[in-house]
Formats: structure tokens, sequence, C-alpha cells
């Protein structure tokens, strides 16, 4: 595996080299990384029975251009939206419709502005109105799951730590860890190396390193982890139909330990938010 030191004459694509990022690079990503949370946060009390995810796409999108902030998904490989609305059992990439929310959805938003150039990635769980106990746990441990695997997080610390806080976790509660997608780099390019597992074994992987950025955004399913697409090329469902979630926070490596960019300003860490 390759690092490179990320300098503002480095090449800004994906070259597969793992970049070091300096600290204006970081300084970059907490800007990115608030206004994400902050769009979050300001649709928290937007969420309810009766809402499509239109309009949640649409006041996310006017979100993020009064920020002066570039929605990273529209026009991404062909997506269409300024935020991924994925329901229930979709696992991830769900596209905003006219389908109103109703109570007891369990609902993912997950949105990723651009802001001088840097990419804050992050999303949330939603409950519209009151979901089921089995629902609300479900959440509630993708949650864990996620800060779990941050937490494991510093230089030194493996991949496979990050993978394996995040996987003992989840199937402690009998929950599968979905393979098919996974966390990654993140800064000037959307998606680049590496690859972050939310599955594996302690001591595996890639080592960490001061200035690594990337995201870590466990899918966890209540029933099997196969996830299945939808003809629209986009949408992936869970198999066996069984209710997934999701939270994603952009974080970066420092010198003892690690940094969240998209911390809600607000304090909606995690549902019920009581807005
Ligand atoms: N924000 C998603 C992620 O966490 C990626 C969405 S790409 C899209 O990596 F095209 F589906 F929007
Ligand atoms: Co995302
Ligand atoms: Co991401």
């Amino acid at each position: 595996m390759t690092f490179v030191t990320a300098t503002e004459t480095a090449p800004t694509r994906a070259t597969g080299a793992i970049k070091l990022h300096s600290p204006e690079a970081f300084a970059g990503m907490r800007k990115a990384g608030r206004v994400a949370a902050e769009c979050l946060d300001m649709l928290a009390a937007k969420v309810k029975p009766g809402t499509t995810t239109a309009e949640i796409d649409r006041w996310t999108y006017e979100f993020m251009t009064d920020q002066g902030a570039v929605p990273a998904t529209i026009f991404y490989r062909g997506y269409r939206y300024a935020s991924c609305t994925s329901l229930n059992e979709v696992v991830c990439h769900g596209m905003p419709s006219d389908r109103e929310l109703k109570n007891g959805d369990i609902l993912n938003i997950d949105v990723t502005p651009i802001v001088d150039g840097w990419h804050g990635d992050t999303s949330r769980m939603f409950l519209v109105g009151e979901p089921p106990l089995k629902a609300r746990r479900l959440v509630e441990v993708t949650y864990e799951a996620m800060m779990r695997g941050i937490e494991a997080i510093k230089p030194g610390a493996t991949t496979g730590d990050l993978g394996h806080a995040i996987q003992a976790f989840a199937e402690a509660h009998s929950y599968s860890v979905v393979r098919d997608f996974c966390g990654h780099g993140v800064g000037q390019v959307f998606h680049d190396a590496p690859n972050i597992l939310h599955y594996g074994r302690a001591g595996s992987g890639l080592a960490l390193r001061e200035g690594m950025i990337f995201t870590v955004e466990p899918m966890i399913n209540a029933g099997k982890p196969h996830v299945k697409l939808k003809p629209d090329g986009w949408t992936a469902v869970t198999k066996d139909r069984s209710l997934s979630a999701q939270f994603e926070h952009t974080v970066g490596v420092t010198a003892t330990g690690v940094e969240i960019f998209t911390v809600s300003p607000a304090g909606l860490h995690k549902p019920p938010y009581n807005t």
C-alpha cells in the first residue's frame, strides 16, 4: 500500500494511494463536516408522517446551496439527487421520491456537501412517528456500533480493529453487518482509498496513520447480511427484506486518536431527536 503526503500540488483525483492530509486539509474538512451535520440537524424537525423524501431532498439541496456548498451526489456516476433517503429495508442509496413517510418507518438520510472543495459525508437514522421497539433497537445498536468503530481509531490501530469493534457489537445483538458496501477515504475526492470494512479480525488490515481521513458508515441488518440491487441500479435492499440501519461520520486520524468532523452542532446524534 502506498501512502502519499497530500499537499496543494498533490493530485486531487483518486490515485489508489492513501493520502496523509495536512492541518489545512483538516481545517477544510471541519467546515465541510459542519455543513453536512447542520444539514441533518435542519432536517430533524421535518421528518414526520406525510413528508415525502422528495421534499427532504429539496430542503437538502436548498440548505447546501444557501451555504455555498455543492451537493456531491448530483451527477455523481449518474445519480441525480442531493441526498440518499433509505427507508426500512433499503440498505443504502435509496432515491428520493413522492412516497410519503408513514408512522413507524425508519429512514436514513445521507448527505455530502462540498465546501471549498472538501467533502463532508454523513448520515443518520430518523424515526417517523413511533416505530416498533425492534426497529428502534436496531437503530440504537447501529449508532453504538459506529461509535465503537470510531473509538478504535488511533495511529497504529488497524482497519481490522475498527471493523472488528463494529462486527462484534452488532453480532452480539444478533444483527449482521453488510459486506457489499464499505467506508472510504474522503477529502477533495468523494470516494478515495482506502476501503474501510465494517467487519474483520482485530490486528488485521492496514495500520492507521496520522492524517488519514475516511468515513465510518456501517450498515447493520436485522436479518441476514445479503443485499440485492433494485432494477433502478441504485437502491440496495436486504435480500430477506429485513430492516436495515446506518449511521455515517467522516473522521480524521490525529496524533493521539481521532477527530470526528461531522458531529451534530445541535447535539442531535441519534434519535429520538426531540426537536
Ligand atoms: N454518501 C454515500 C456514501 O456514504 C454515497 C452516495 S453516492 C450516490 O458514500 F451517488 F448514491 F449518491
Ligand atoms: Co454518505
Ligand atoms: Co460515505
